[in-house]
């Protein structure tokens, strides 16, 4: 086992340690910047956890699969912003914003293959398991990243077609970071399944978490726009449990659709949406879910006692989030 300081340490150095190619910088710059901001770094800090159950000091191979799995992670969030319009990300500017569209579009293919280039350096024992693995978890991406655009325009989204899209877009990624370090450990297929469903309910809840930050965050804190979950008609975890309760969804799908040209006209919709959210009391619904869903998080790996500790605090830990 590997305690928790020095595998966040390991993460800060190898991305300190990472360098990018330089020329033509109009194509590169964006990914520094991104990746130099740098984030949580939940999915290469999970990765490397997952490993360390197993084993007692970190390889070179899965420092790769750990840097992959954040620089594709990066890679996905640059063209997120372009689709949801987000011009904050990390509390700095975001890449279409800083730079253009077209940037931010050939910045994140780029990134894309860098990932790919780093996953085939997986240790040898594991690597044919581990492009599957990634490639398999790549598309579902895309394809959660489908369905949430789609359902910006559908006033029926049940919350099974919610969470399946979440399991998608998130959760499969977070699943997909655990079962690589025990892959990367050769722990045994049950393990590694076993920490898959942990890493995907894990993702289910921290989804929510995300979608409740977006509307009741602190923006110095999240690095993101609140509300722009609202704005864009985002069929969040807080809109599909509110309608859900509401007795008249055609008076909240009225605010909620609302069209917004003007700075204003958000600020208004944002905290008309919020009060109907506050009326209908599902910020405590999605806390109470968030927590439902670690501890399911935690049943996926109860075969592992010896484990428990240390995949609890990570889960505490990010649930427990304010970024
Ligand atoms: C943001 O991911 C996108 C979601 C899946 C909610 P993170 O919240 O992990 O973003 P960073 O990497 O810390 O910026
Ligand atoms: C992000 O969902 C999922 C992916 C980037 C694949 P969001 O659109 O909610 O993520 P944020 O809130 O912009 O980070
Ligand atoms: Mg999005
Ligand atoms: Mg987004
Ligand atoms: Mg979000």
């Amino acid at each position: 086992m590997i305690d928790a300081k020095l595998i966040s340490a390991e993460v800060e150095r190898l991305f300190a340690s990472i360098e990018f190619t330089a020329e033509p910088a109009g194509l590169y710059d964006p990914l520094r910047y991104m990746i130099s901001i740098g984030g949580k770094r939940l999915r290469p800090t999970l990765c490397l956890t997952a490993y360390s159950l197993f084993r007692d000091a970190l390889e070179p191979g899965v420092l790769d699969c750990a840097a992959a799995l954040e620089v594709f992670h990066t890679f996905t969030l640059i063209h997120d912003d372009i689709m949801d319009r987000s011009p904050l990300r990390r509390g700095v500017d975001t890449v279409w914003k800083k730079w253009n569209e077209d940037t931010a579009i050939l910045s994140g293919d780029v990134m894309l293959i860098d990932a790919y280039t780093r996953i085939a350096k997986a240790p040898e024992h594991c690597r044919r398991e581990a492009l599957d693995l990634f490639s398999h978890t790549a598309a579902q991406v895309c394809e959660g990243q489908q369905y949430d655009m789609e359902f910006e325009s559908r006033d029926d989204v049940p919350m099974q077609d919610y969470t399946e899209m979440i399991g998608l877009k998130t959760a499969v990624l977070i699943a997909c970071s655990a079962k690589m370090g025990a892959l990367a450990a050769a722990a045994s297929p049950q393990q590694c399944d076993a920490l898959y469903d942990y890493g995907y309910r894990l993702g289910l809840a921290f989804q929510i978490a995300d979608d409740y930050l977006d509307a009741y965050g602190d923006e110095k804190v999240f690095g993101k726009p609140i509300g722009g979950d609202i704005i864009n008609c985002k069929k969040s975890w807080l809109t599909v449990r509110a309608l859900e309760k509401t007795p008249d969804r055609s008076a909240f799908l009225q605010v909620f659709n609302r069209p917004t040209a003007t700075q204003e006209e958000r600020t208004a919709k944002i905290s008309q949406v919020k009060s109907m959210y506050d009326g209908l009391g599902v910020a405590a619904d999605a806390r109470a879910e968030i927590v439902r869903l670690s501890d399911l998080a935690l049943q996926s790996v109860a075969g592992m006692p010896s484990a428990l500790p240390v995949l609890q605090s990570f889960a505490e830990k990010l649930i427990g989030r304010a970024r």
